[in-house]
């Protein structure tokens, strides 16, 4: 099979092998790159984690995983066997103050049998108590020097709180150049986050009234059905908070909310994107009970069948004050912004898998039609649907088909499956090509993890000194808690119904 003869010939190291993250997203996505031709010609996987298992049992986990999660379907026996002949397995405990001999050598082999010195990408889809230990030994051993070639891909979350992310930045950017490492969010490798930019700066038609003059407000939902999904050990300690709005709910803001960048350039807009996150307003301590909401799911019905509370899932403490659902309003000082609310919200067990982000305009100045044809005027929207169905929809007022004049709603739409007819690539399969490229635009660089952690950080410091009082306090299937509502609606608004396709609800 033809392979990417740009690309240098690459070694992609995973720490957390046996994980789930591996399982279910990296080599599903490394393995469509590989059926696109986008890998190098000479590539190969190296999984390391604790347990001792062979080659051939990692390659035959990892193919379940492929049949199990690719978009492409179940793999084929020859296509997976080129791909899986460069995979390969280390069994090693990171911690232990030796580790990595194996590793070493076995890179050493690669670049021998290639008779190359291969780029190397290391990558840490492990959780952050071990971050500290990957990369001291990888340091040690000198496997990851080479500025130009050598890559440390670290998934989130890059720390707890701003001072422990601030210390993590400090380790890694003490071992490695800041050119080096590649903070992951994989919400920037879905393409319609990605078609913000495309929108917003490849069209005349909407920078001209991106602004307080003409937009009301801003919404962002990104609502989920699923719950904790056997990961409650590590979301017990996160939270929504944690897990959603410091790094992918305040990303997609800041593509919403930034200035033109003046060119592509990987800095050029991760500056612009910045400037977002520095110009909102700090929010006071004593106000976050006015501009936060925090919710836990109950039991419930979803799709037909009864689910526990979160306090019942497993590795979930029975009487966790964990969030699984937040509702927050954000205001952006600038002259863009000035005035114009963005009201951010995110949960589990949510009635609907929707993720999209609505940019309600303010009415027409003057209303000239007679009061009886505007009963059901609705204001112009602009909805940005990330997923499950990728696309835009604006909705306008037309005149309703009849002899009285009476106004009705109506909503241009563009499907991305329909307009292109083809499948959008997977985030992690554009985030992987991105990185084996050198290309870091879409990932997050160390001021702009700090700045969103500063966001946040009151109401990390209030919610956790002072428990809530009313978990659960929405039952799972459900739209999340009334506070929500009543939170908005305190603006004068109510959160958009998002447009639910047949099979996301809760049935
Ligand atoms: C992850 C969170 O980053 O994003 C998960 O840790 C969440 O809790 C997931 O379910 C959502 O991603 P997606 O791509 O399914 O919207």
């Amino acid at each position: 099979m033809p392979l990417n003869v740009q690309l240098e010939p690459t070694v992609m190291v995973i720490f957390g092998a046996g994980g789930d993250l591996t399982w279910r997203k990296l080599v599903p996505a490394l393995y469509s790159l590989y059926l696109d031709h986008r890998l190098p010609e000479r590539f190969a996987i190296v999984g390391v984690a604790r347990r001792s298992q062979d080659d051939e049992a990692f390659r035959r986990r990892l193919r379940e995983g492929v049949d199990t999660f690719s978009r492409r379907g179940r793999a084929e026996e020859q296509a997976w066997d080129e791909f899986s002949a460069g995979i390969s397995y280390v069994a090693e405990d990171f911690t232990a103050p030796a580790a990595g001999q194996a590793l070493s050598r076995r890179l050493e082999d690669l670049d021998r049998t290639w008779g190359v010195r291969a780029n190397r990408v290391f990558y840490l889809a492990i959780p952050p108590g071990l971050m500290e230990s990957a990369a001291s030994q990888l340091q040690r051993l000198g496997v990851c020097r080479d500025c130009k070639r050598d890559r440390l891909v670290v998934e989130k979350p890059f720390g707890r709180d701003l001072a422990s992310a601030r210390d993590l930045d400090r380790l890694l950017t003490g071992m490695f150049v800041e050119s080096q490492i590649y903070r992951i969010d994989h919400y920037l490798g879905k393409e319609t986050v990605q078609n913000i930019l495309a929108f917003r700066f490849a069209n005349s038609l909407f920078e001209p009234i991106w602004n307080r003059l003409y937009i009301d407000h801003v919404q962002i939902t990104v609502a989920e059905t699923v719950g904790v999904e056997g990961r409650g050990d590590y979301y017990d300690r996160s939270g929504a908070l944690r897990d959603m709005v410091q790094n992918h709910l305040l990303q997609i803001l800041s593509l919403v909310a930034m200035e033109p960048p003046v060119s592509f350039e990987a800095d050029e807009v991760r500056n612009r994107k910045v400037d977002v996150l520095r110009a909102i307003r700090p929010i006071r301590h004593e106000e976050v009970h006015r501009v936060a909401v925090r919710g836990q799911y109950g039991s419930g019905t979803m799709g037909g069948k009864a689910v526990p509370a979160y306090r019942e899932e497993l590795n979930v403490d029975a009487a966790s004050s964990t969030e699984t659902y937040i509702a927050l309003k954000l205001t952006i000082d600038n002259w863009r912004w000035q005035g114009v609310p963005f009201f951010l919200r995110t949960g589990k067990r949510l009635h609907s898998k929707v993720s999209e982000v609505s940019i309600i305009f303010r009415p027409a100045p003057h209303q000239l039609f007679p009061s009886a044809a505007v009963e059901s005027w609705q204001p112009n929207r602009i909805v940005i649907r990330i997923q499950p169905e990728e696309g835009i929809v604006t909705r306008i007022q037309v005149k309703q088909p009849g002899t009285r004049f009476l106004l009705g709603a109506a909503d241009m739409q563009f499907r991305y499956r329909e307009a292109f007819k083809a499948q959008p690539p997977e985030a992690y399969e554009t985030l992987l090509l991105d990185v084996l490229r050198g290309d870091a635009t879409l990932f997050m660089r160390s001021d702009q993890v700090e700045s969103a952690w500063s966001v946040i950080s009151p109401l990390l410091d209030v919610w956790e000194s002072v428990p809530p009082a009313d978990f659960p306090d929405y039952p799972a299937g459900s739209w999340g808690p009334e506070a929500a509502d009543l939170l908005i609606a305190k603006d004068g608004h109510s959160w958009l119904q998002p447009v639910v396709q047949e099979g996301q609800g809760p049935g």
